[in-house]
């Protein structure tokens, strides 16, 4: 057996390439200087050289508000990618593993949303999200499409990287709090994944399609960030905590609207793969814990 992550440089990617490596799995992990995934040619002759028995797709254009003025880009990353890879998936006829985002809603719904629920994305980055989704279902039988939402981990630019650089800064933050979802760890939604890997490496039945999975409880960015200030300070990392002034939507303008209420209920990866959500406060102290060994953000 041999999983092809593609995007292995992300905050998903590098999460599935520890825990790969972790679990001994026979793994080849590339990002984009290795393997651009808008260049179909590449992704064909790179998978008739690995050969792998699987490919789990964590790369995407992620910068959702440069997405609205890079509108080839976006399309050309998130929904050309993901049917180029699902292409090269028949191809070699092995199952793709894909992610997508709560993006692809409005958030309007003031319940969580399901998977049946009618996507109506409000910009570039959910319309290409959408697309490329749609892409993988139409050509592929044996894929999963996971949409997650509010991802952090340890690598890279994150919300939670982010307030806790300003709380170093400031004696006063403030953060959106009427926008609610859920957090997610990347290492949780890695450790979905290669469950799902698991399984199909030991034949057993899968029912493929389309899942929701984000950690609990559902929250607000402005708890989210009270929740980050808090475990830093408990961890020793900050000195004091910020008041964290709790403003509306339209008091923080961003070129890419965000959907209101992002929740994604997950009761169909529970009933049909026995898949739990994981509380998203555990990953974020193992997060806080490896920056703080690592020296990083420290005071
Ligand atoms: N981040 C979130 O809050 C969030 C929320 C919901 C869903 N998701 C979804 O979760 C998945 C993983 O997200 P993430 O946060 O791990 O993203 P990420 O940290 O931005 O990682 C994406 C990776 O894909 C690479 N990439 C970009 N264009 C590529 C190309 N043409 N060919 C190959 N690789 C390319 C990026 O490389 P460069 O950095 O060099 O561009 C980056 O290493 C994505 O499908 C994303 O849409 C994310």
């Amino acid at each position: 057996m041999t999983v092809l992550i593609i995007g292995a440089a992300g905050q998903l990617g590098t999460e599935l390439c520890l825990r790969s490596k972790e679990r001994g799995y026979n793994f080849v992990g590339v990002d984009y200087n290795e393997l651009d995934i808008t260049n179909e040619s590449s992704i064909q002759a790179f998978v008739a050289h690995i050969n792998p028995t699987i490919i789990i797709n964590a790369a995407a254009y992620t910068a959702v508000d440069r997405a609205e003025t890079d509108i080839a880009s976006v399309f050309a990353v998130n929904r050309d990618g993901p049917l180029y890879l699902a292409r090269s998936c028949v191809k070699a006829d092995i199952p793709l593993l894909h992610v997508s985002t709560d993006y692809v809603f409005d958030g309007r719904k003031s319940a969580p949303y399901h998977e049946t629920d009618t996507p109506n994305p409000q910009g570039a980055y959910g319309q290409s999200k959408l697309e490329g989704e749609t892409a993988v279902a139409n050509t592929l039988e044996k894929y999963i499409t996971l949409r997650t939402a509010w991802v952090f981990s340890a690598t890279g630019n994150n919300f939670v990287r982010t307030i806790l650089r300003l709380a170093k800064e400031h004696d006063e933050l403030s953060v959106v709090a009427d926008q609610t979802g859920a957090p997610t760890w990347a290492g949780d939604i890695a450790e979905v994944l290669l469950e799902i890997v698991d399984r199909i490496h030991q034949s057993m039945t899968i029912t493929w399609g389309l899942y929701h999975y984000t950690g609990v409880p559902v929250t607000t960015w402005h708890a989210f960030a009270e929740t980050i200030c808090q475990q830093a300070f408990e961890l020793g990392m900050l000195n004091k905590k910020p008041f964290i002034k709790p403003i509306s939507t339209s008091e923080y303008p961003t070129a890419a609207k965000r959907p209101q209420n992002s929740a994604l209920a997950c009761a169909r990866i529970q009933e049909e793969l026995l898949i739990s959500q994981t509380d998203w406060r555990k990953g974020l102290e193992q997060v806080l814990i490896q920056w703080k060994k690592n020296n990083e953000l420290s005071t």
